[in-house]
């Protein structure tokens, strides 16, 4: 006798988003350059002196404890925050975008989810909007729902989805993945897979940051180390 099949409930797929980053005109060879860089908050000295060559194609992944440094050199890279020794020297042709730890508290509260990607979006990108709103899980009515009701790992996804629309050849992420849930995450990595500029991001998911990472910044006690292979390698080489 057949047995009687009970239907399994299957969640809807979400539907694969092909997300093209806007073109932007390749940087210089050399991306950015810091030399001898030091930077200190009163009494704490959160770097000694820090030298680092970013060359243009690097996956830059900033490893380190919390409180280490990690978002303090973030915006000495960004040049939103100025070293208190040495130099940062920005390379030719370089178009960046910074994405802060804070990012998602940065959205205009008053902006609906749709305006919030419009405004300021190249034209060209328009059609792609509601494309990369899906991908984020903004869906529906969505869309038209104020920043201010938003939760915050809504705002993140928004945040997030408001950085790939712009065009830039070297992003300075800080944390992107918080608060993002796995189906989010993964737009994000293709999303970044293809981007054909200069990467520097700082992720505490560690498949993240396996599978992005060509380089790793050993961050704390003062210093940014350069370790030039994946994650797996520089665990690999620590555990040692
Ligand atoms: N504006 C500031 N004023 C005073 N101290 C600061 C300031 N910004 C950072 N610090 C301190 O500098 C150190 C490095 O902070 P930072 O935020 O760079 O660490 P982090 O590696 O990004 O940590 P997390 O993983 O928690 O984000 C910490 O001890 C922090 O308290
Ligand atoms: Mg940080």
């Amino acid at each position: 006798m057949l047995e009687k099949i009970t239907p399994i409930e299957v969640p809807p797929e979400r539907k694969r988003v092909h997300f093209k980053f806007p073109a932007s005109p390749r940087s210089g060879r050399t991306v950015l350059e810091l030399q001898g860089v030091r930077k200190a908050y009163g009494a704490l000295e959160v770097f000694r002196s820090v030298d680092l060559h970013v060359e243009r194609g690097d996956r830059i992944a900033l490893v380190g404890p919390n409180g280490a440094g990690k978002s303090t050199l973030m915006r000495i890279l960004a040049g939103v925050e100025a070293p208190d020794g040495g130099a940062r020297q920005p390379g030719q042709g370089v178009v960046a975008r910074y994405f802060a730890q804070d990012e998602a508290s940065r959205l205009d509260p008053s902006l609906t989810v749709y305006e919030t990607l419009s405004a300021g979006s190249p034209i060209a990108m328009v059609p792609a909007i509601r494309n990369i709103l899906g991908g984020f899980l903004f869906e529906g009515d969505d869309i038209y729902k104020r920043v201010r009701v938003l939760s915050g790992g809504e705002r993140t996804r928004l945040a997030v989805a408001r950085m790939l629309l712009h065009p830039s050849n070297t992003l300075l992420l800080d944390e992107p993945t918080n608060h993002l849930d796995i189906d989010s995450t993964n737009v994000l990595l293709d999303a970044l897979t293809d981007y054909g500029g200069t990467l520097i991001f700082v992720s505490h998911d560690r498949y993240f940051v396996d599978r992005l990472a060509t380089k790793v910044l050993d961050i704390g006690r003062g210093a940014a180390v350069l370790y030039p292979g994946t994650y797996e390698e520089f665990r690999w080489s620590r555990a040692q």
